[in-house]
């Protein structure tokens, strides 16, 4: 059985720099929509919208190599099964669209004639053959997965302050523990039923 109630730290870590980055992605990607088709402006964000997700799909692969390695606290029996069973549930399709979101983006890219200038610095030419059905269909589920990933989101952050205020400890897990040599430090990967 696991030893702590916390997630590790650099779970925590990566929970708060990923929250506020994805944040920011999808605002970048709402406000590609407002740049006109065609002009050389859309050229530079969307180059750019490329390479801060892909920089970001990295990240967010160490994310999930991090999550396997370390099973997340088992939640308090004192929460309703069906509470445990919504946060599990909504936390797995967090993780699937914090990977379909860049992978359907960047296999999207590579059926296009542009493929991806990472950053301006680095251009990676598409590796797939120019092909408007394979690549609509890609963007169509890169725009669809966004409105998923945003609904839920907005749950998991109304979910999160009902804990905030009914102090049940669900989010504390979620930060650093307030003592050093409190039980709730670097859990040992071996344990906890989730
Ligand atoms: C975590 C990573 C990413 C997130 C959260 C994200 C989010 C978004 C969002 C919210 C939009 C606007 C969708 C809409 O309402 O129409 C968008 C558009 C777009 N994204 Fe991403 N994106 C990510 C990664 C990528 C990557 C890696 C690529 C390509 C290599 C990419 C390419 C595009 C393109 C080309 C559009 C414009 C689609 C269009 O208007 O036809 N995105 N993205
Ligand atoms: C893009 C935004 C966000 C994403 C993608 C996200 C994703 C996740 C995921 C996947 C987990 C489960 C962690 C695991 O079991 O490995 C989690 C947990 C958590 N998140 Fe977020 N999160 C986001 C924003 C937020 C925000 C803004 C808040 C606070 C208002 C928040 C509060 C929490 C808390 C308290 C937990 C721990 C839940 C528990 O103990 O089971 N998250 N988040």
């Amino acid at each position: 059985m696991s030893t702590s109630s916390n997630y590790t730290r650099t779970a925590v870590v990566l929970h708060w720099i990923l929250a506020a980055l994805l944040l920011g992605q999808i605002a970048f990607g709402w406000f590609l929509e407002e740049v006109p088709r065609g002009t050389p402006d859309r050229t530079i964000y969307v180059n750019l919208h490329k390479s801060t997700g892909m920089t970001l799909g990295v990240l967010i692969l160490f994310r999930l190599y991090w999550r396997l390695t370390h099973p997340a606290p088992a939640l308090p029996l004192s929460m309703a099964s069906w509470e445990r069973t919504g946060a599990r549930i909504s936390h797995w399709v967090l993780y699937a669209c914090m990977l379909i979101m860049p992978l359907s983006g960047y296999i999207a890219s590579n059926f296009s004639k542009w493929g991806v200038n990472f950053f301006n610095t680095f251009k990676m030419p598409p590796w797939g053959v120019e092909n408007q059905a394979v690549y609509d269909f890609l963007n169509a589920t890169h725009v669809f997965t966004s409105y998923v990933f945003v609904t839920v989101i907005v749950l998991h952050v109304l979910a999160a302050i009902r804990h905030l205020f009914l102090r049940d400890g669900i989010f504390a897990r979620m930060w650093f523990p307030a003592e050093a040599g409190s039980a709730a430090r670097e859990p040992d990967a071996s344990t906890a039923r989730r």
